[in-house]
C-alpha cells in the first residue's frame, strides 16, 4: 500500500447542514496539497450556462467531490471510503480502542488517522489520533493519548477517505492517460484509440451482468479491469492486487457519480438558465435582473438544495440497486449442450425477423447488416451525421463480427447469455431478456459460439455452409 505523509493532512470541513454532508478533504496524489496540478474539467454544456449558474455547479461539485488532489470523502455516496469503519467497542481508553467493524477495506497500518464520526459530519474530535499499532486482539493503539475518550458505540473511521485517496493515486498511474482526470475519456492517449475509452460520467457501462434497466455492479467493473476488453485497447490489469483493484473500482464509481451529478445539474439548469434560455426569456419580456433574482432566490431559499438532494438520491439509489442480488441476470435454465439441434434452433432465432440480429450483424454474422451502413437516428430522432450505428457517447459502433470469436464482454457462455439478456448498455445492441425464454437465449449462445467454426467451402451458399434444419430458409426469407 502506498503511504505518505498526506495521511496526516486531513482536515474536516463543514458543509451546508442541509446537505447531510460528511466531508473530509483528503490530500490525494503525491504532488501535495495546495498545489493543484490536476483539475476536474467541466462537461460539454457547462459553458452554455449563464455565469451565475456555472458558479453554482462548480461550487456544488467542488464542495461534495473536491478536486483530484483533494478528494472529498462524502458519506452519502455508496462508495467504500475509509480503510475501515465501525463503532467503538467495549472499554475505550485514552491510549486504545476496540472496534466493531462494519467495513474493512484496507489493512490498518501505523500512521493512519482515526476520526470519530459524529452526526452526518465527519469530524476529527480534539487532537488528531494516529494509529501506532494494532495489537493481537485487534485493539487499535494510538501514538498519543486521546484528548477525550470516545464513548462505546461512537462511530469511527480509521483512515478516513483512504480508499479514495489510494484509488486516485492508482487511477492516475494506470488509467488516467486514457480515461482522463475527470473520467471523461479525454486522456492524452485517448484520441489515438478506436474504440474510444469509456467516458464514465454518464454512469453507463456496456458489459454488465445486471438486467437491462440497471447500472453496472462492482463485480462487472472488477471483471472488466481484470480481463480488459478483448479486441480493444482496454488492457487487462490482472497484476493488480485485490486491494488495488478494489480502490480503483471505488474511484471509478466516484468519478461516475460525480459525472452524473454534473450531467444532471447542467441539464436541469440548462432549461431556464443557459445563455440562450436567458436571452429568450429577455426577448419574452423578462429582465436580466428578474432572472438573476429568481436564481439567487432558489439558491439561497433552499430550492436548489432540495433539487440537488433529490438528484443525488436518485443517482445513489441506482448504484445501490445494481449491487443487490435481484439486479443480477441469473439464467432460469441450464445451458443445453451445444448439439447441432440447439445450434440450428439458435441460428433460426438469429435469422428470425422477430429478433432481427441480421439487420445489424448481417446474415453471415460478419457485422455488416443493413443498419451498419444506413443512416440511423439518434436519441432525439434526428438523422445521424454519417451512416452506421452510434452509441450513447456519439461514437460510431460497428455491430460485432461474430465470425472472429472475439467478445468484448467475455467469452464464457454466461457472458454471452448476459449480453443477450441485458443488451450492451449505451449501444443499439438490444436486450432480449423479456422477449425470449432463457432456453432460447441459450440456443442463441450455442449458435454464436459455433459461428467462428462453421465450415465454409468456396462457392457455398448460406444453405450448405451451415447446419440446416428444414425451415431455416423459410424463416430467413419470411
Ligand atoms: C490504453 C488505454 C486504456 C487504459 C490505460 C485503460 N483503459 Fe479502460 N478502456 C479503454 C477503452 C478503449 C475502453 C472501451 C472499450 C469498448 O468500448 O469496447 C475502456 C473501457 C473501460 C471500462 C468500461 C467497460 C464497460 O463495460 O463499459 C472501464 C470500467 C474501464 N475501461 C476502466 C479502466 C480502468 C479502471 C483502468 C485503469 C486500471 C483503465 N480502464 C485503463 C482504454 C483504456
Ligand atoms: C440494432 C442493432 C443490433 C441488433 C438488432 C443486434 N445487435 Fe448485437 N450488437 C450490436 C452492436 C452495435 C454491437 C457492439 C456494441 C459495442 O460493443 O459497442 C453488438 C454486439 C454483439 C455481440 C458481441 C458481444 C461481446 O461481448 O462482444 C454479440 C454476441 C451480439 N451482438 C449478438 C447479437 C444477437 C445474437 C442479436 C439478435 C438476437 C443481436 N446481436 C442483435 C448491434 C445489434
Amino acid at each position: 500500500m502506498i503511504r505518505s505523509v498526506f495521511h496526516r493532512l486531513l482536515t474536516a470541513v463543514s458543509g451546508r447542514p442541509a446537505a447531510a454532508l460528511a466531508a473530509l478533504v483528503l490530500c490525494g496524489a503525491a504532488q501535495g496539497c495546495g498545489r493543484q496540478e490536476a483539475q476536474f474539467t467541466h462537461r460539454a454544456g457547462f459553458e452554455n450556462l449563464m455565469p451565475e449558474a456555472q458558479s453554482y455547479v462548480h461550487e456544488a461539485l467542488e464542495q461534495h467531490f473536491g478536486t483530484p488532489t483533494q478528494v472529498v470523502a462524502w458519506e452519502q455516496l455508496p462508495i467504500k471510503l475509509h480503510a475501515a469503519a465501525g463503532a467503538v467497542g467495549a472499554a475505550p481508553d485514552a491510549r486504545s480502542i476496540a472496534v466493531n467493524y462494519s467495513q474493512q477495506n484496507l489493512p490498518i497500518e501505523p500512521g493512519l488517522q482515526t476520526a470519530w464520526l459524529s452526526g452526518p459530519l465527519l469530524q476529527s474530535q480534539g487532537d488528531p489520533a494516529w494509529v501506532e499499532a494494532v495489537d493481537v486482539a485487534g485493539r487499535i493503539m494510538f501514538e498519543q493519548p486521546l484528548a477525550s475518550v470516545p464513548a462505546e458505540g461512537d462511530r469511527v473511521a480509521i483512515g478516513p477517505g483512504e480508499v479514495l485517496r489510494y484509488g486516485r493515486v492508482l487511477y492516475a498511474e494506470h488509467c488516467q492517460h486514457c480515461h482522463g482526470v475527470s473520467g471523461d475519456a479525454q486522456g492524452p492517449t485517448a484520441s489515438y484509440l478506436n474504440p474510444r475509452p469509456r467516458d464514465f460520467r454518464r454512469g453507463i457501462f456496456k458489459f454488465t451482468t445486471t438486467t437491462a434497466s440497471n447500472r453496472a455492479s462492482r463485480a462487472d467493473l472488477a471483471r472488466v479491469i481484470e480481463n480488459g476488453v478483448p479486441g480493444t485497447y482496454m488492457p487487462s490489469f490482472k497484476l493488480l492486487s485485490d486491494a488495488e483493484s478494489m480502490a480503483i473500482i471505488e474511484y471509478v464509481l466516484f468519478l461516475s457519480m460525480r459525472g452524473e451529478v454534473e450531467y444532471q445539474l447542467v441539464t436541469q439548469l440548462g432549461n431556464d438558465y443557459s445563455n440562450q434560455a436567458v436571452k429568450d426569456r429577455i426577448d419574452g419580456g423578462e429582465t436580466r435582473k428578474g432572472i438573476l433574482d429568481e436564481f439567487t432566490g432558489m439558491v439561497n431559499g433552499g430550492d436548489m438544495q432540495e433539487q440537488f438532494n433529490e438528484t443525488v438520491e436518485s443517482i445513489v439509489t441506482r448504484w445501490v440497486e445494481a449491487n443487490e442480488p435481484e439486479a443480477i441476470i441469473v439464467p432460469g435454465a441450464k445451458r443445453p449442450p451445444a448439439t447441432p439441434e440447439s445450434i440450428a434452433r439458435g441460428r433460426m432465432l438469429y435469422l428470425s425477423q422477430d429478433l432481427n440480429c441480421v439487420a445489424c450483424h448481417g446474415e453471415a454474422a460478419l457485422g455488416d447488416g443493413p443498419q451498419s451502413y444506413s443512416i440511423t437516428k439518434n436519441a432525439a430522432g434526428e438523422d445521424n451525421p454519417t451512416p452506421g450505428l452510434y452509441d450513447e457517447w456519439g461514437n460510431l459502433v460497428k455491430p460485432r463480427n461474430l465470425t472472429q470469436g472475439i467478445y468484448r464482454g467475455g467469452r464464457r457462455p454466461i457472458d454471452l447469455f448476459a449480453r443477450l439478456h441485458g443488451g450492451i448498455k449505451g449501444t443499439p445492441m438490444p436486450a432480449f431478456g423479456g422477449k425470449k425464454t432463457d432456453e432460447e437465449l441459450w440456443d442463441l449462445v450455442n449458435y454464436i459460439l459455433s459461428v467462428p467454426f462453421e465450415v465454409r467451402h468456396p462457392g457455398d451458399g448460406l444453405k450448405e455452409a451451415r447446419p440446416v434444419v428444414e425451415d431455416v430458409e423459410q424463416v430467413a426469407t419470411r
